[in-house]
Protein backbone atom coordinates (compact mmCIF):
# COMPACT_ATOMS: atom_id res chain seq x y z
CA UNK A 1 0.00 0.00 0.00
CA UNK A 2 1.31 3.39 -0.93
CA UNK A 3 -0.57 6.66 -0.38
CA UNK A 4 0.94 9.70 -0.80
CA UNK A 5 0.62 10.99 2.51
CA UNK A 6 2.21 7.81 4.09
CA UNK A 7 4.97 8.24 1.71
CA UNK A 8 5.93 12.01 2.28
CA UNK A 9 5.43 10.88 6.47
CA UNK A 10 8.16 8.30 6.25
CA UNK A 11 10.31 9.25 3.52
CA UNK A 12 10.52 13.20 4.93
CA UNK A 13 9.81 12.49 8.40
CA UNK A 14 6.83 14.87 8.30
CA UNK A 15 4.80 15.51 10.68
CA UNK A 16 0.64 15.55 9.88
CA UNK A 17 0.50 19.00 10.25
CA UNK A 18 3.63 19.41 7.91
CA UNK A 19 2.30 17.21 5.60
CA UNK A 20 -0.80 18.69 4.85
CA UNK A 21 0.64 21.92 4.68
CA UNK A 22 2.60 20.49 1.73
CA UNK A 23 -0.45 19.90 0.64
CA UNK A 24 -1.76 23.24 0.74
CA UNK A 25 1.03 25.14 -0.30
CA UNK A 26 0.80 22.62 -4.03
CA UNK A 27 4.34 21.72 -2.98
CA UNK A 28 2.62 17.79 -3.91
CA UNK A 29 3.35 17.05 -7.67
CA UNK A 30 2.43 13.71 -9.86
CA UNK A 31 3.82 13.63 -13.04
CA UNK A 32 3.75 17.25 -12.89
CA UNK A 33 0.44 17.67 -11.81
CA UNK A 34 -0.67 19.40 -8.32
CA UNK A 35 -2.02 16.60 -6.34
CA UNK A 36 -4.13 17.12 -2.92
CA UNK A 37 -5.63 13.83 -2.71
CA UNK A 38 -3.08 12.64 0.67
CA UNK A 39 -4.81 9.20 -0.05
CA UNK A 40 -3.90 8.69 -3.61
CA UNK A 41 -1.46 5.64 -4.80
CA UNK A 42 1.62 6.03 -6.53
CA UNK A 43 3.99 4.02 -7.07
CA UNK A 44 7.83 5.70 -8.22
CA UNK A 45 7.88 2.77 -11.21
CA UNK A 46 5.30 4.18 -13.18
CA UNK A 47 4.86 7.90 -11.25
CA UNK A 48 6.83 11.16 -11.11
CA UNK A 49 6.60 12.15 -7.39
CA UNK A 50 7.61 15.25 -6.44
CA UNK A 51 7.57 16.89 -2.94
CA UNK A 52 8.62 20.19 -2.46
CA UNK A 53 11.61 20.18 -5.47
CA UNK A 54 12.43 16.63 -4.00
CA UNK A 55 11.86 13.16 -5.87
CA UNK A 56 10.50 10.42 -3.59
CA UNK A 57 10.93 6.75 -4.41
CA UNK A 58 8.54 3.67 -3.41
CA UNK A 59 9.40 -0.20 -2.71
CA UNK A 60 5.96 -2.18 -3.71
CA UNK A 61 6.36 -5.63 -4.89
CA UNK A 62 4.03 -6.64 -8.03
CA UNK A 63 4.45 -10.62 -8.64
CA UNK A 64 2.70 -12.59 -11.56
CA UNK A 65 2.18 -16.03 -10.00
CA UNK A 66 0.90 -19.16 -12.08
CA UNK A 67 -0.98 -20.59 -9.81
CA UNK A 68 -1.00 -24.10 -9.48
CA UNK A 69 -3.85 -26.77 -8.61
CA UNK A 70 -3.21 -27.32 -4.51
CA UNK A 71 -2.22 -24.16 -3.06
CA UNK A 72 -4.71 -22.56 -1.31
CA UNK A 73 -4.89 -18.57 -1.83
CA UNK A 74 -4.64 -17.17 1.66
CA UNK A 75 -1.26 -15.72 3.12
CA UNK A 76 -1.72 -18.05 5.98
CA UNK A 77 -2.98 -21.75 6.81
CA UNK A 78 -2.36 -24.29 9.34
CA UNK A 79 -1.92 -27.41 6.74
CA UNK A 80 -1.98 -26.69 3.42
CA UNK A 81 0.43 -25.03 1.20
CA UNK A 82 -0.18 -21.22 0.18
CA UNK A 83 0.24 -18.90 -2.76
CA UNK A 84 2.60 -17.05 -0.52
CA UNK A 85 4.75 -20.27 0.65
CA UNK A 86 5.74 -20.60 -3.34
CA UNK A 87 7.61 -17.43 -2.97
CA UNK A 88 11.22 -17.71 -2.28
CA UNK A 89 12.03 -15.92 1.24
CA UNK A 90 14.13 -13.32 -0.80
CA UNK A 91 11.11 -11.92 -2.32
CA UNK A 92 8.53 -12.43 0.59
CA UNK A 93 7.78 -9.58 2.58
CA UNK A 94 4.70 -9.56 5.53
CA UNK A 95 2.72 -7.42 3.46
CA UNK A 96 2.69 -9.49 0.35
CA UNK A 97 -1.25 -10.66 -0.99
CA UNK A 98 -2.97 -12.05 -3.35
CA UNK A 99 -5.23 -9.85 -5.30
CA UNK A 100 -8.78 -12.21 -5.87
CA UNK A 101 -9.22 -15.84 -5.38
CA UNK A 102 -8.77 -18.69 -7.17
CA UNK A 103 -10.07 -21.75 -6.00
CA UNK A 104 -7.71 -24.70 -4.46
CA UNK A 105 -8.35 -26.84 -7.70
CA UNK A 106 -8.20 -23.61 -9.82
CA UNK A 107 -4.77 -22.62 -11.69
CA UNK A 108 -3.38 -19.84 -13.25
CA UNK A 109 -3.02 -16.23 -13.26
CA UNK A 110 -2.30 -14.45 -9.99
CA UNK A 111 -1.36 -11.09 -9.31
CA UNK A 112 0.27 -10.92 -5.96
CA UNK A 113 1.21 -7.74 -4.72
CA UNK A 114 2.71 -5.58 -1.62
CA UNK A 115 0.66 -2.73 -2.89
CA UNK A 116 -3.02 -3.31 -1.37
CA UNK A 117 -5.01 -0.08 -2.41
CA UNK A 118 -3.79 -1.30 -6.08
CA UNK A 119 -5.77 -4.71 -5.14
CA UNK A 120 -8.94 -2.98 -4.05
CA UNK A 121 -9.28 -1.27 -7.03
CA UNK A 122 -8.89 -4.07 -9.42
CA UNK A 123 -11.37 -6.14 -6.80
CA UNK A 124 -13.87 -3.17 -6.62
CA UNK A 125 -17.02 -4.56 -8.19
CA UNK A 126 -17.71 -1.39 -10.14
CA UNK A 127 -14.49 -1.08 -11.95
CA UNK A 128 -15.50 -3.84 -13.76
CA UNK A 129 -12.39 -5.65 -14.60
CA UNK A 130 -12.45 -8.64 -17.17
CA UNK A 131 -11.11 -12.07 -16.35
CA UNK A 132 -11.07 -15.00 -18.29
CA UNK A 133 -11.49 -18.46 -17.70
CA UNK A 134 -10.31 -21.47 -19.94
CA UNK A 135 -12.79 -23.94 -18.65
CA UNK A 136 -13.31 -28.08 -19.09
CA UNK A 137 -16.61 -29.35 -18.42
CA UNK A 138 -18.43 -33.18 -18.90
CA UNK A 139 -21.10 -32.40 -21.55
CA UNK A 140 -22.01 -30.98 -24.65
CA UNK A 141 -21.57 -26.62 -24.70
CA UNK A 142 -23.71 -25.20 -27.51
CA UNK A 143 -25.19 -22.09 -28.71
CA UNK A 144 -28.14 -21.79 -25.81
CA UNK A 145 -25.36 -21.92 -23.80
CA UNK A 146 -23.30 -19.39 -25.67
CA UNK A 147 -26.84 -17.28 -24.96
CA UNK A 148 -27.68 -18.11 -21.42
CA UNK A 149 -24.25 -16.85 -20.53
CA UNK A 150 -24.57 -13.41 -22.85
CA UNK A 151 -27.97 -12.80 -20.92
CA UNK A 152 -26.91 -13.19 -17.88
CA UNK A 153 -26.87 -16.87 -15.77
CA UNK A 154 -28.92 -16.99 -12.43
CA UNK A 155 -27.09 -19.97 -10.19
CA UNK A 156 -29.37 -22.52 -8.79
CA UNK A 157 -29.64 -20.34 -5.73
CA UNK A 158 -31.15 -17.36 -7.72
CA UNK A 159 -27.98 -15.28 -7.62
CA UNK A 160 -28.42 -13.32 -10.71
CA UNK A 161 -24.90 -12.55 -12.35
CA UNK A 162 -23.81 -9.89 -14.94
CA UNK A 163 -23.67 -10.93 -18.96
CA UNK A 164 -20.88 -13.39 -19.66
CA UNK A 165 -19.61 -14.30 -22.79
CA UNK A 166 -18.78 -17.64 -23.79
CA UNK A 167 -16.29 -18.94 -26.63
CA UNK A 168 -16.56 -22.48 -27.19
CA UNK A 169 -13.07 -24.00 -28.42
CA UNK A 170 -14.06 -27.61 -28.75
CA UNK A 171 -17.34 -29.20 -27.80
CA UNK A 172 -18.30 -33.11 -27.61
CA UNK A 173 -21.02 -34.77 -25.02
CA UNK A 174 -18.69 -36.10 -22.89
CA UNK A 175 -16.59 -33.22 -22.80
CA UNK A 176 -15.99 -29.34 -23.83
CA UNK A 177 -13.95 -26.64 -23.26
CA UNK A 178 -14.47 -22.88 -23.43
CA UNK A 179 -13.10 -19.81 -22.69
CA UNK A 180 -15.04 -17.30 -20.18
CA UNK A 181 -15.16 -13.99 -19.55
CA UNK A 182 -16.82 -12.37 -16.41
CA UNK A 183 -16.60 -8.86 -15.23
CA UNK A 184 -16.90 -9.62 -11.56
CA UNK A 185 -15.88 -12.21 -9.30
CA UNK A 186 -18.82 -14.01 -6.76
CA UNK A 187 -17.89 -16.79 -5.27
CA UNK A 188 -17.15 -20.22 -7.41
CA UNK A 189 -18.49 -17.74 -9.72
CA UNK A 190 -17.75 -19.81 -12.79
CA UNK A 191 -18.76 -23.45 -11.91
CA UNK A 192 -21.48 -22.18 -10.36
CA UNK A 193 -22.70 -20.76 -13.85
CA UNK A 194 -22.26 -23.98 -15.37
CA UNK A 195 -23.96 -25.60 -12.56
CA UNK A 196 -26.82 -23.28 -13.56
CA UNK A 197 -26.89 -24.95 -17.18
CA UNK A 198 -26.54 -28.62 -15.71
CA UNK A 199 -22.87 -29.01 -16.56
CA UNK A 200 -19.70 -29.60 -14.26
CA UNK A 201 -16.68 -27.74 -14.56
CA UNK A 202 -13.19 -30.43 -14.29
CA UNK A 203 -10.78 -28.27 -14.86
CA UNK A 204 -10.34 -24.16 -14.42
CA UNK A 205 -7.26 -22.17 -15.77
CA UNK A 206 -7.43 -18.63 -15.10
CA UNK A 207 -6.00 -16.66 -18.30
CA UNK A 208 -5.99 -13.12 -17.95
CA UNK A 209 -7.09 -10.43 -15.35
CA UNK A 210 -7.62 -6.83 -16.46
CA UNK A 211 -4.57 -6.09 -18.79
CA UNK A 212 -2.32 -8.56 -17.46
CA UNK A 213 -2.35 -12.47 -19.25
CA UNK A 214 -0.84 -15.41 -17.85
CA UNK A 215 2.91 -16.03 -19.07
CA UNK A 216 3.58 -19.00 -21.07
CA UNK A 217 7.14 -19.69 -19.87
CA UNK A 218 5.97 -19.44 -16.14
CA UNK A 219 5.28 -23.32 -15.07
CA UNK A 220 2.37 -23.84 -12.60
CA UNK A 221 3.62 -23.00 -8.89
CA UNK A 222 6.58 -19.99 -11.20
CA UNK A 223 6.30 -16.77 -10.50
CA UNK A 224 8.36 -12.91 -11.83
CA UNK A 225 7.93 -9.55 -11.02
CA UNK A 226 5.48 -7.53 -13.37
CA UNK A 227 7.89 -6.00 -16.13
CA UNK A 228 7.49 -2.15 -16.52
CA UNK A 229 5.06 -2.20 -19.14
CA UNK A 230 2.69 -4.44 -17.20
CA UNK A 231 2.72 -2.10 -14.60
CA UNK A 232 1.97 0.66 -17.12
CA UNK A 233 -1.28 -0.80 -17.85
CA UNK A 234 -2.11 -0.95 -14.81
CA UNK A 235 -1.85 2.68 -14.17
CA UNK A 236 -5.40 3.50 -14.43
CA UNK A 237 -6.36 1.67 -11.14
CA UNK A 238 -3.71 4.24 -9.45
CA UNK A 239 -6.46 5.93 -7.73
N1 LIG B 1 -14.70 -19.20 -10.58
C1 LIG B 1 -14.64 -20.34 -9.86
O1 LIG B 1 -15.61 -21.08 -9.76
N2 LIG B 1 -13.49 -20.66 -9.26
C2 LIG B 1 -12.37 -19.89 -9.33
O2 LIG B 1 -11.34 -20.24 -8.77
C3 LIG B 1 -12.45 -18.71 -10.09
C4 LIG B 1 -13.62 -18.37 -10.70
Amino acid sequence: MMRIDKLIETELHTTRKEMKRLFLAKKVKIDGEVEMNGSRNVDSLIHRIEVDGMYLKTNESYFLLHKPKGAVTAVKDQKRTTVIDLFASADRRPDLYPVGRLDRDTSGLLLITSNGQLGYELLHPEKKVAKTYQVTVNSLLDQEDIAAFKKGITFLDGTVCQPAELHILEAAPAESTALVTIWEGKFHQVKKMFLARGTKVTSLERKTMGPLTLDLRLLPGQYRSLTLSELKKLKEYFK
